[in-house]
């Protein structure tokens, strides 16, 4: 039987892991934390492979807080970027095949089209430059790898825009949501499942690729979404990035094109519309 090693299982991709892995059977998975295996401590990644017999190991580990990562530079480094470097080798010195996430905050936002995995990144936060430079951690130290990018993720775990717009219409009439960024919402399941199709397709089409839902949408859009899904009447008002300033920019454009890894692996995707139904349909609160 094959061994999954899962890493970050705590975080909204590593729960969505956890949900669908008795859909496989045919897979022992062994899901890790920050606490059972810090993926920054060198040694510890070491002695776990070591001791662990890994045959695929899904990195869901990351230092995701896109604001503070600018001021917490040294942390989001030590996780996105040595924590990276230390499963990398350890995957390749035992022969593991390592899926690792990385993010449509790789590119600037400028292009008018869907990124495709040919594009040239340029980063424009701490977060993106640390999830830029895990990527060639992974393709300068573990031969078996895929990088797949991802985008808006969100679930009924962990804190995501749809767990956040669902808070904020408990307490207020009036939301205003930014109209000028474009991306697409991606349920953590459906990327979990895709992971799971690609390392049971034992295809061994190593590489970058690039994974959301179908279609498009701005945050304005995808929020008027989740209001009419789950019957909510709050008044909702788009507006510009300029009058919604955070401390990182974020891409004006985020769409990534699913060519590559949908002719690959015959991946069929779900639009985001429906999935979202899906998602709601479960969420309870
Ligand atoms: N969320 C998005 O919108 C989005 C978009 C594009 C790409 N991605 C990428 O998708 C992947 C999964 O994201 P996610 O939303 O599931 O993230 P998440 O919910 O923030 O989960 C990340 C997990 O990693 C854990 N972690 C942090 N440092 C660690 C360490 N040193 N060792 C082991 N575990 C550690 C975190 O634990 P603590 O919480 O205790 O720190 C957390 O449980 C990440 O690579 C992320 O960069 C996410």
């Amino acid at each position: 039987m094959k061994t999954i090693l899962v890493t970050g299982s705590n975080g909204q991709l590593g729960l969505s892991l956890k949900e669908i892995a008795t859909n496989h059977p045919q897979f022992k998975f062994i899901f890790t934390n920050k606490d059972s295996l810090d993926i920054s401590n060198s040694l510890n990644v070491v002695a776990f492979f070591e001791k662990n017999n890994i045959d695929y190991c899904i990195n869901c580990a990351a230092y995701t807080n896109v604001d503070k990562a600018e001021t917490q530079q040294e942390v989001a480094h030590k996780i996105n970027v040595i924590g990276v470097k230390n499963i990398a080798k350890s995957c390749n010195h035992h022969n593991t095949t390592l899926i690792h996430i990385s993010t449509d905050f790789v590119f600037d936002g400028n292009k008018k089209t869907p990124y495709t995995e040919e594009d040239t990144p340029n980063p424009q936060s701490v977060y993106g430059k640390t999830k830029l430079l895990g990527e060639k951690e992974v393709e300068k130290n573990c031969k078996k790898h895929y990088i797949i990018r991802t985008s808006w993720l969100y679930s009924q775990h962990g804190s995501n825009f749809m767990k956040t717009m669902l808070q904020l219409a408990k307490t207020k009439k009036e939301i205003r949501v930014v109209e000028d960024q474009i991306g697409t919402p991606t349920y953590a399941l459906d990327l979990a499942n895709a992971i799971l199709h690609i390392i049971n397709s034992t295809k061994n089409e190593f590489g970058v690729y690039h994974y959301s839902n179908q279609g498009e949408a701005s945050w304005y859009d995808f929020a008027k979404a989740i209001f009419k899904e789950k019957k909510l009447k709050i008044k909702t008002e788009p507006i510009k990035t300029s009058q919604y300033p955070t401390l990182v920019k974020r891409p004006k454009n985020s769409v990534l094109n699913k060519n590559k890894i949908k002719e690959n692996f015959s991946i069929s995707i779900f639009a985001w519309q429906d999935s979202l139904k899906q998602v709601v349909k479960n969420q309870h609160s």
